[in-house]
């Protein structure tokens, strides 16, 4: 948290801007504020949004690359403190590749062979994962400034517009992205997106989370339970081979409550190709309203995440890639498996499996998904 630079009010009902120093969240009022985050090389001004709900529940988001830099929730005494990996700058962001906190897409998770065929046409996309396209490829949207507008209550409208054609991807894509804050001490992250071609997309959020605090500790004692019986077996490349493969009886039944540390060593081929989870689990409740995917409890703290949405499926990380290179906020070191992913979406590599839910948008229709994320202790 930054609590000593000047920073600039957005104050409700639009008065002018004010310089003060920050003060900690009075009780009872939800509000946003911004601050400048840095410069990028061709002179874009980059902010951080501070948002506040009511009952004192903080998130920061900046607009390069939509990414919620800091998050607080409260543990079992009430004490509210950051559960995600971020970085205290701009130049923090861009000097990484781990994706902390960002918005995602145009297709976020892989496209296999770096390339699809939609309406009888093949795109091919820029390989940045080996043979393959991760988070939209090499300048994906969280590496793009992002237009910013504070909304009502503790929320933030954040709007992109990749062209034509932007990294391989077929139409003019209009994304918005409303990160709301509200009172029940959720962060609620609506996407929509329209086309003027037919497309695909699939947009997460690439928060890493440890609910003891980034930057102390692996997770693996973390309790995770997710609402899928079924996941997605994947190939060496990480690209699901197609079957839709039971849990039961694997190292990827989450069904019950189970700590990530306690069969994430196990011989399996799929934990091998992983190096841990890296996985696409199918949610039970399936596509359509806003269901439970998944429930992380933390045992020291007490703090709780529930994890809603309305997309078919889940990607379980565990920070597989985080290497000890990394240095987040306050020089935090970055550890492997310090922090976990819960990356609401669809299926991977979906335009290549006409079986999976489709991840097709065509002109005149809207793209519509919600995501809560919901803090609490026990
Ligand atoms: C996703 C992928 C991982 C990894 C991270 C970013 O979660 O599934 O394999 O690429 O993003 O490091």
């Amino acid at each position: 948290m930054r609590f000593s630079r000047c920073t600039t009010g957005v104050l409700l009902g639009g008065l002018a801007f004010l310089c003060f120093a920050q003060a900690p969240p009075k009780k009872g009022k939800s509000d946003v504020k911004k601050q400048a985050f840095g410069t990028m090389p061709d002179g874009t001004a980059v902010e951080v949004y501070t948002l506040t709900n009511a009952r004192g529940m903080q998130a920061e988001i900046t607009t390069y690359g939509g990414a919620v830099v800091s998050l607080t929730a409260p543990d079992r005494a009430g004490k509210f403190a950051d559960v995600v990996m971020g970085m205290d700058s701009l130049d923090g962001y861009r000097g990484q590749a781990k994706y902390f906190g960002a918005l995602v897409g145009r297709y976020g998770n892989r496209i296999g062979h770096a390339k699809f065929t939609l309406e009888g046409k093949t795109y091919t996309l820029p390989k940045n994962d080996g043979a393959n396209t991760l988070h939209g490829g090499v300048k994906g949207f969280d590496k793009h400034v992002w237009k910013a507008a504070p909304g009502e209550g503790a929320s933030l409208e954040l709007t992109y517009l990749s062209k034509d054609g932007e990294e391989g991807f077929p139409g003019n894509l209009s994304a918005k992205v409303v990160y709301t804050l509200t009172d029940n001490n959720e962060l609620k992250i609506e996407y929509t997106a329209t086309t003027d071609k037919p497309t695909v997309l699939n947009l997460t959020n690439h928060s890493y989370f440890n609910l003891a605090g980034p930057g102390e500790g692996d997770v693996l004692q973390h309790e995770v339970q997710i609402d899928a019986d079924r996941f997605t077996p994947v190939d060496a490349g990480l690209i699901p081979t197609g079957e839709l493969r039971a849990v039961k009886g694997t190292p990827f039944d989450f069904t019950k409550p189970t700590a990530i540390g306690a069969r994430i060593g196990q011989s399996d081929e799929q934990l091998k190709l992983g190096n841990g989870y890296d996985h696409n689990f199918i949610l039970n409740k399936g596509n359509g309203g806003l269901t439970r995917a998944a429930v992380v409890h933390e045992p020291k703290t007490g703090r709780v995440l529930e994890v809603l949405t309305t997309e078919p499926a889940v990607q379980f990380y565990t920070g597989n890639f985080l290497d000890g290179k990394d240095r987040g906020k306050g020089g935090k070191v970055y550890a492997f498996r310090g922090a976990f992913c819960m990356e609401t979406q669809h299926y991977p590599d979906s335009p290549n499996h006409p079986a999976f839910p489709t991840s097709e948008l065509k002109p005149g229709a809207t793209y519509h998904t919600v995501t809560v994320f919901r803090f609490s202790a026990r």
